[in-house]
């Protein structure tokens, strides 16, 4: 990778500085004093007629980290790049996948085709959220491999805690748990709140299956708020379940939202390292061998 880095080969790789978990940083990122962003890229005039590989992390402060994100991928397309590949492990946006109110708007696909727009061939990602299936899809215009960490997720408990019962929170992550003979969890959410926050409080979340004495296993997309997976601990204790493991792709983690999901019952709380934190025990870097 460090010859590929160099720009010797017929690859380049341009990491951000706060990737530095997933290769050699070799990017320029500061603020002008108004707060704009400034991106430099040493590297750019080794890029004409190369296959480039751009990582870049979109949480936290995502409206920046899009910004910096279109930047460097607009230099790469003026820079004559060959193909441009963006690896951006957790795709913020991806929330609102559906109109459900008048005047609302589709972020999802804004995000992708502003990405395509700027330069992006495609898009490397993990457990997008409005894609809910591993492979590639076209979206917005743009190619997106989304790859799953369901596997190293679920073997994380599954080494230690074979006979578990791996289940869903909600059914937007039954991709996740099919291959494991899973059980997927019925979620319903309520009508936006009042307030300046845009959140749709957890009506019920509810499960047909019998979880008594059994250890679960717990996996979804993400951890944002950490209701979804508050409440889904909750039913299975409350039904009689041994111990109940919590795992993720993406942990955003807001506010107490770990020490809540321990204090509702959880008995181990796992992500992986696509939004590092303290809890990130399974690594995205092996998944990206192919783009580099
Ligand atoms: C929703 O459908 C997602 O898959 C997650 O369940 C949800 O985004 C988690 O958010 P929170 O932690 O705030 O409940």
């Amino acid at each position: 990778m460090q010859k590929e880095e160099s720009g010797g080969g017929d690859r380049v790789a341009l990491i951000s500085g706060d990737c530095a978990d997933l290769g050699t940083p070799n990017i320029e990122l500061k603020n002008f004093p108004d707060g704009e962003k400034y991106v430099r890229m040493p590297s750019l005039a080794q890029c004409a007629g190369k296959e480039v590989t751009l990582v870049h992390r979109c949480y936290p402060e995502q409206d920046k980290s899009i910004i910096q994100l279109l930047l460097m991928l607009s230099a790469l397309k003026n820079s004559q790049a060959k193909k441009i590949t963006a690896v951006v492990p957790y795709l913020p946006y991806a929330r609102q996948d559906k109109i459900k109110l008048e005047g609302e708007t589709k972020s999802s696909e804004t995000i992708c085709s502003l990405i395509k727009g700027a330069g992006c061939d495609l898009l490397v990602t993990f457990d997008c959220h409005f894609i809910k299936k591993e492979g590639t899809v076209n979206y917005g215009g743009l190619t997106i491999d989304n790859i799953t960490m369901k596997d190293p997720l679920l073997e994380y408990y599954l080494s230690t805690h074979p006979d578990a019962l791996v289940a869903a929170p909600d059914k937007g992550a039954t991709y996740m748990i099919l291959m494991h003979g899973g059980k997927s969890m019925r979620k319903v959410r309520g009508e936006y709140a009042e307030g300046a926050t845009a959140v749709r409080p957890i009506e019920t979340l509810e499960m047909e299956f019998d979880v008594k004495g059994r250890d679960v296993v717990l996996i979804d997309d993400m951890i944002a708020s950490g209701g979804t997976m508050i409440r889904a601990v909750r039913e299975c204790k409350s039904k009689g379940a041994k111990s109940v493991l919590c795992a993720a792709t993406h942990g955003l983690f807001l506010g107490n939202a770990l020490q809540e999901m321990l204090a509702a019952g959880a008995n181990e709380v796992v992500v992986s390292d696509a939004i590092v934190s303290g809890v990130s025990r399974v690594r995205i870097k092996p998944f990206l061998a192919k783009y580099f």
